[in-house]
């Protein structure tokens, strides 16, 4: 069996962290773009977890008196209980310390020891370790002394190590972007990447000695392997790669793997040069999206600026809560939360533009044509704009969420709802209801704004799945909005006339702040 199902990732995350607003960002963003292709009718399978093995887990559970497994399984929920809360629809939650899991590292080590090319040897690791990154620096990456991250001190760490022969992929890496520019992206973070590569690349360590907390490595059970080598592993993993072969073919290559910028030389680096060496194909996008601000730098626990989810999804509920996120700050690029914009955006783009439209057509529906949807016009007027609206949107709407500027592409649901605003406004069927000789107006103006409704429900599905099943119901459309496909569901004139709507609860109560 081919390739055929669009595989997507985020990164697997601490479970010794506390979840904040700047993680659930690349999950939100994941499970919208898996969301969005399942609506294509494509196969999708998202993939998330948690990254349990590493150096701090053992340091954090000695601290609490337990035993690391304990410790991660106290840990691990409460990551879970976000993805939930948040309505992120994955297929498989991998942990780390998963015996399938360890299996697909034992297999990777094994293949890269035994490529024949002497990839994996044996030296002497002198360095400054960072625990919150489990990576090393150089005193001049240094900022003051301290870890650029995380501006936490860093120590200083003499240990034999296996070392994997990066070194020697530089070449291979390369030619791999130049054939694949879209590998990497956006463009600023592949120039980066790029650049990095050209620099000449050094071999990193793939193991540990002063701690026993990992993956053996399968040669030499003393070291256990480096948490970022078991980590990226996970990808393929939950692939089938030890397993299940005819499973890893239809799902490998990943089609992208999500991250933010500061985890990019991991994985546009570090990751494709681990899969040639072991004659497995690269995957096949690295998406790095930017950070979330806070006073201008990274929310982090380190610096105490995180924000738990739930802090924000108590107050705005989680289609709102998914809704800001992906449209107030440009997919790719940083971007601050406040409080302010947060109800500002709200009360603008849903409780007015779309919870506005949908209880006035709801309501009008009622008042003027008893509940149900009217006969589509025999002949084209002034609604005709609707249907080129929403034609517009749908098309925009994929060509953008497509391309992962998953702003644009919102915005362009948004340029449909404001169309049908102004077309409200313009045409005033609270005017037609007065005047029967304007019934057949009236009807045609009703049919076609029910009728947007339903498009526009259909394509904030994967956004804001909640409020596109409730404007669903009150729409009342019998056909299941799971069983809707794009584009065929945006085709114009599926809604059956005589429809009983279902007049509800706004579906986005006015925020005072
Ligand atoms: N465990 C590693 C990833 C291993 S993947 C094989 C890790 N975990 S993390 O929990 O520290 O970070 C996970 C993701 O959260 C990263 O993509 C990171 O960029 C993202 N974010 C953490 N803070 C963030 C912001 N303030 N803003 C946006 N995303 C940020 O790294």
């Amino acid at each position: 069996m081919p390739k055929d199902v669009f595989y997507v990732t985020t990164p697997i995350y601490y479970p010794n962290d506390v979840p904040h607003i700047g993680h659930a960002y690349t999950t939100v963003a994941t499970d919208f773009v898996a969301r969005y292709h399942r609506l294509r009718g494509e196969e999708a399978f998202f993939l998330t977890g948690t990254d349990e093995h590493g150096k701090k887990v053992p340091q954090a559970a000695r601290d609490q008196g337990l035993e690391p497994q304990e410790f991660v399984d106290r840990m691990e929920p409460r990551w879970r209980e976000v993805w939930e809360r948040l309505d992120v629809a994955y297929d498989d939650y991998i942990r780390t310390t998963e015996p399938r899991h360890e299996k697909a590292v034992t297999k990777l080590l094994t293949a890269v020891y035994e490529n024949g090319r002497d990839d994996i040897y044996l030296g002497t690791y002198e360095g400054l370790y960072c625990v919150s990154c489990e990576a090393y620096y150089t005193e001049d990456e240094l900022v003051n002394g301290l870890c650029p991250i995380h501006a936490s001190p860093v120590e200083a760490v003499s240990e034999e190590n296996y070392f994997f022969r990066l070194s020697a992929y530089q070449d291979r890496l390369l030619e791999h972007y130049e054939a694949h520019p879209e590998a990497v992206e956006p463009e600023a973070r592949r120039n980066e990447v790029l650049s990095t590569i050209k620099g000449g690349l050094r071999d990193f360590s793939i193991s540990r000695t002063s701690f026993a907390w990992g993956v053996p490595l399968p040669w030499d059970p003393k070291h256990v392997c480096y948490v970022w080598f078991d980590a990226l592993t996970n990808y393929v993993t939950a692939a089938g790669y030890a397993e299940d072969p005819a499973r890893f073919e239809r799902m490998w290559p990943a089609d992208v793997h999500f991250i933010g910028k500061d985890i990019l030389r991991f994985h546009a680096i570090y990751w494709p040069a681990m899969l040639m060496a072991a004659g497995v194909e690269p995957p096949r996008q690295v998406w790095a999206h930017g950070f979330l601000l806070v006073g201008g730098e990274k929310m982090s626990k380190t610096r105490l600026t995180g924000i738990h989810p739930f802090e924000l999804v108590d107050h705005f509920g989680v289609d709102a809560y998914r809704y800001y996120f992906l449209r107030e700050i440009q997919f790719g690029q940083d971007g601050s939360f406040s409080w302010e914009s947060m109800v500002a955006r709200y009360n603008a783009d849903l409780a007015n533009d779309l919870g506005n439209l949908a209880s006035r057509v709801l309501a009008m529906l009622d008042q003027y044509v008893g509940g149900r949807v009217p006969q589509p016009p025999r002949t084209h007027g002034p609604e005709v704009r609707l249907a080129e609206a929403a034609r517009g949107a749908a098309a925009e709407y994929d060509e953008r969420v497509l391309a992962m500027d998953l702003t644009g592409g919102l915005a362009a649901v948004w340029g449909c709802v404001g169309e049908v605003n102004r077309y409200l406004v313009e045409v005033a069927p609270w005017a037609l209801a007065k005047d029967q000789a304007r019934r057949a107006e009236l009807e045609a103006c009703l049919y076609a704004s029910a009728e947007a409704l339903r498009i526009i429900a259909v394509m904030i599905s994967p956004v804001m799945p909640r409020a596109a099943a409730r404007l669903w119901e009150q729409l009342g459309i019998d056909s299941a909005l799971e069983d809707q496909r794009l584009p065929e569901a945006a085709s114009w004139g599926a809604i059956a006339p005589g429809t009983r709507v279902r007049r509800g609860d706004a579906l986005f109560p006015r925020l005072e702040g």
